[in-house]
């Protein structure tokens, strides 16, 4: 395989499957967008006054874990939707002088380079869903910024660990194919009704990874209805096309103007991938999801990890 980010000539080539795209001009993926507008009401009251991209995952808010994962993945410009009462958002990727200058004065000079870094880890432009439309319509309001360029969408409220940062992967898969590839997990049938779930093609490898070319999508089925098991986890990289999609998209699922209905006609009609993620991920925007997200980052921790597992252990069954 030969691959040449940006102008010039892509040749692809699968096992199995035979070059896809001779000619293609292709953009990288340096945007993202992260929709951070949602009202958070599975985590109330905790949300109630805050938002829930801010909750603390054992020393960092949920979305410094996207925002990381980001810059790993080699994205430069960071868009975040947001709406109101999410203020807290901005001023935590904002510099802080009074804080950093206290803490040098203070000696403190690694908390003072820390809270520095946060603010310069990415270029962040902030937009607003002034209505709860649904998250198509949030990642919607992006467009102009992000304009006619492929994009990566995180959903901040999943954190995914592994090896190899999940959007980087996904945008690998998108530059080899130049077709937009969405993270897929399995999940026990019984919780296909919280996600959106892919029907797809038998799998095909690819440099070592499985992924499955996609027929159609269902939000939320029923354990009756799911094509299958594979559950579309808040990892996305997409053409600029998925735009025209949304703007035609209609309320679906609970009235609201979903993404996973864009997709749907982006399969169609321009092809798109599943890939099957293979580190872990948490869903934190849920009580139990964030629970499981902290004590594992906890134990994973250098600096406490060990009196952390200690602790747990003495804890009585
Ligand atoms: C959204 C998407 C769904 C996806 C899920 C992943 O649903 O609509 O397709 O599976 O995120 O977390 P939400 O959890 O926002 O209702």
């Amino acid at each position: 395989m030969r691959l040449t980010r940006g102008r010039e000539i892509v040749m692809v080539r699968f096992r199995g499957v035979e070059a896809m795209n001779a000619e293609t001009k292709r953009k990288p993926v340096r945007k993202a967008v992260l929709p951070a507008a949602g009202l958070g009401t599975r985590f109330l009251p905790a949300t109630k006054a805050q938002p829930k991209e801010m909750l603390p995952v054992v020393d960092k808010p949920l979305i410094q874990y996207s925002v990381e994962e980001c810059v790993d993945s080699g994205i430069e410009n960071i868009i975040i939707v947001t709406g109101r009462g999410k203020h807290a958002i901005e001023d935590h990727f904002d510099a802080a002088p009074e804080l950093e200058n206290f803490l040098e004065r203070k000696g403190k000079q690694d908390q003072a380079n820390m809270v520095r870094e946060i603010s310069d880890l990415v270029r962040f432009s902030y937009t607003r869903q002034k209505v709860p439309l649904g998250l198509g319509h949030a990642v919607l309001e992006a467009r102009d910024m992000v304009d006619e360029e492929p994009f990566a969408i995180l959903l901040g409220d999943v954190i995914m660990t592994g090896p190899e940062p999940a959007t980087r992967q996904l945008i690998e898969i998108y530059e080899a194919t130049g077709q937009g590839v969405i993270a897929v997990v399995p999940v026990p049938r019984e919780q296909v009704s919280l996600y959106g779930i892919v029907d797809t093609e038998p799998p095909v490898e690819h440099n070592g990874r499985t992924i499955y070319r996609i027929r159609d999508l269902v939000e939320k089925p029923s354990p009756e209805e799911a094509p299958s098991t594979l559950a579309v986890v808040g990892r996305y990289v997409l053409p600029p096309e998925i735009f025209t999609y949304l703007e035609h998209t209609k309320p679906g699922r609970g009235g609201e103007i979903q993404l996973t209905d864009a997709l749907r006609q982006l399969a169609k009609e321009r092809g798109l991938w599943a890939y099957v993620w293979e580190g872990k991920s948490y869903d934190a925007g849920d009580k139990l999801g964030f629970l499981q997200a902290t004590v594992e980052l906890a134990l994973e921790n250098p600096d406490f990890g060990e009196a952390f597992r200690d602790w747990l252990r003495s804890l009585k069954p």
